[in-house]
C-alpha cells in the first residue's frame, strides 16, 4: 500500500483551485461585458426646444441674445417674431450682436450678417439660419432650435 504524499494533495488542491479561479473570473468579466453591452448608449444633449418668455416682455425692434441657447429672437418693430440661429454658416463660430452698428459679427473670419440674418461680407456662404417660434396657448414663446423654417417667417402674435 502506498501512502499519498500530502505535498501532493496540497499541489493539487491549488492548481484545481486557480483553474476553477480562472473559469471564475472569466465567466464574471464576460457577464460584466453582457451588461455593459445591455444598456443603451446613449449621448444626452440639452432639449432643442426652449420657452422664452412672454411677448409683452420683448420690445418692438428689439433683438435679445440668449447666449446659452445660441438663438436670436427678433422682435420687429410691427410687433412680430423671429428667430435665428447665432451659429455661422461658415465654420461654425458663435455669432455675436454689435448693438451700435445693428449687425451681427462673426469673430473667427469676420463674416457680417443683418438682422434678417442675411449675409453683407463673407466668407459666410448662407444666411443664419432662422428657426422656428412660436407662442402656446399660454401665451409663451417656445423656440425649438431643430426646426428650421423659410427665410420669410414670422410670428404674429
Ligand atoms: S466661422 Fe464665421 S466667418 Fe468663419
Amino acid at each position: 500500500m502506498s501512502e499519498r504524499d500530502p505535498k501532493l494533495i496540497k499541489r493539487r488542491e491549488f492548481i484545481w483551485n486557480l483553474g476553477f479561479g480562472s473559469i471564475g473570473i472569466s465567466i464574471g468579466g464576460a457577464s460584466i461585458l453582457s451588461l455593459q453591452y445591455l444598456k443603451p448608449n446613449v449621448l444626452f444633449e440639452a432639449p432643442t426646444k426652449f420657452k422664452a418668455g412672454r411677448s409683452e416682455e420683448y420690445q418692438p425692434g428689439s433683438i435679445t441674445v440668449n447666449v446659452e441657447r445660441k438663438v436670436y429672437i427678433v422682435r420687429k418693430k410691427e410687433g412680430s417674431f423671429y428667430a435665428l440661429s447665432s451659429v455661422c454658416t461658415h465654420l461654425g463660430c458663435i455669432t455675436n450682436y454689435q448693438s451700435a452698428v445693428k449687425r451681427i459679427a462673426c469673430p473667427c473670419h469676420g463674416s457680417l450678417f443683418d438682422l434678417e440674418g442675411n449675409v453683407l461680407s463673407g466668407p459666410a456662404p448662407r444666411s443664419l439660419k432662422r428657426i422656428l417660434i412660436e407662442q402656446n396657448d399660454r401665451g409663451v414663446l417656445v423656440v425649438d432650435t431643430s426646426v428650421d423654417v423659410s427665410e420669410d417667417y414670422v410670428l404674429r402674435v
